[in-house]
């Protein structure tokens, strides 16, 4: 067996997850593992413990003995800086930075390989649940067909709480924050950005192709309304935020962000609290399903635990799928159709969408609503407008 490398780590950032990481290395201590030095913004403040804690870069930068890099920042563009920085002169690096990988997979990518340093990212997609090592060591490309499930575990607690305790949106956002799920803008969370951060860096590692935050449709749970929630308690169905990235039969790729109307025989169905789901699908094995906690400090923190020790075995992603296949790339398109259940109150807004077939229409003073399909480039092009009116849109696939 290989030798564990000693690590000495120079960590970014002490928020929710950071300060559950360095709790997990005062509890566990693992082998030849130690926190030097911490960076963080204000170092006034008192956090209660005896550490090292510094608000200059280059004092982590410039150490000799520090050899890894452990950034757990909220704002992506200081999580740029730093990663880059790290991987410019060497280092290995390990994020949870998901706004940022998504933004820059490809360059990250070529970083690597151009500098043969490391970068590791398991906790950024689903919090503890191994997705990215999966899908990079054990999911062969040719017969993964589908990646889909809940990405997202503030939504999925508020979901939860509207659907089964039948607490109001906004408290059941305040849990969320106050349970440390929430993202420090939670719009984030509640919109699917956060979703397709996650959903975009899944992608890359199960089929190789990089797809451009904005070229996926993306829509949340904020406009869900009582009308909404009760279209779906009368057709059995619950409402998940879901992410979902699909081969086609013609090797094309399709992906989005949209909230979904579940039934009971879908594994996601039953996935509850902040959660996450995802939902593997093979061309033979069919589907697989891996489940866990995807936020908060020690689920997120113990993920972030795993890639410090995967490093002190020299563990990197290979990128086969992207790297083998650069030229020919599965394509990404949003030229597919399905059905989708779209609520509006002002019946002008019903012209947003241009419907192929309508096969349910409601209308009344206060709401109205259809059940018809739709194309995803369609939706895609007035996402924006979406958001901003008072309408909600949710997949709803046949039982
Ligand atoms: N805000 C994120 C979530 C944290 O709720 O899933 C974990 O990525």
């Amino acid at each position: 067996m290989a030798d564990r490398k000693k690590l000495v780590i120079g960590l970014f950032g002490f928020g929710t997850v950071g300060k559950a990481l360095y709790n997990l290395l005062e509890t566990t201590r693992p082998d030849g593992v130690r926190i030097k030095r911490i960076c963080v913004r204000d170092i006034s403040k008192n956090r209660g413990i005896e550490a090292d804690f510094t608000d200059n870069y280059d004092s982590i930068f410039n150490d000799p003995e520090i050899n890894l890099i452990v950034e757990l920042v909220d704002d992506a563009r200081a999580s740029y800086a730093i990663i880059t920085r790290a991987l410019r002169e060497g280092m290995s690096a390990v994020s949870g930075n998901k706004k940022m990988l998504a933004e820059h997979l490809p360059e990250l990518i070529e970083m690597q390989k151009q500098t043969g340093s490391t970068l590791l990212y398991d906790a950024s997609a689903c919090g503890s649940i191994p997705v990215i090592r999966n899908l990079e060591e054990y999911y062969d490309n040719e017969l993964l067909v589908s990646v889909k499930g809940i990405l997202n575990g503030s939504s999925n607690y508020i979901l939860t709480k509207i659907f089964n305790h039948g607490m109001t949106y906004e408290a059941a956002l305040r849990e969320a924050q106050e349970a440390g799920f929430a993202e420090s803008d939670p719009s984030l969370d509640v919109d699917g950005w956060d979703s397709l951060s996650k959903l975009i860096i899944i992608t890359v590692h199960a089929f190789g192709t990089y797809i451009a935050p904005e070229n996926i449709f993306t829509f949340g749970i904020s406009n869900l309304r009582d009308y909404d929630i009760r279209f779906a308690r009368e057709k059995g169905r619950r409402i998940k935020l879901v992410g979902h990235v699909e081969k086609l039969a013609d090797g094309r790729l399709v992906a989005c962000v949209i909230p979904q109307l579940l039934s009971k025989n879908k594994y996601i169905y039953g996935v509850d609290d902040e959660f996450n789901g995802v939902v593997i699908k093979g061309l033979y094995y069919d589907k697989q399903f891996m489940f866990g906690r995807g936020a908060g400090g020690f689920p997120t923190g113990s993920a972030i635990l795993s890639d410090i020790t995967a490093c002190q075995y020299d563990y990197k992603y290979e990128y086969k799928k992207r790297l083998t296949h650069l030229n020919d790339l599965p394509e990404f398109t949003n030229d597919v159709h399905f059905r989708v259940f779209f609520r509006y109150r002002n019946p002008e807004d019903l012209n947003l969408i241009e419907f192929d077939s309508i096969s349910e229409k409601y209308s009344s003073a206060d709401f109205n609503y259809v059940v018809g399909h739709t194309s995803l480039a369609d939706l895609h092009r007035v996402a924006a407008l979406m958001r901003d009116r008072d309408v909600f849109i949710a997949a709803y696939p046949p039982d």
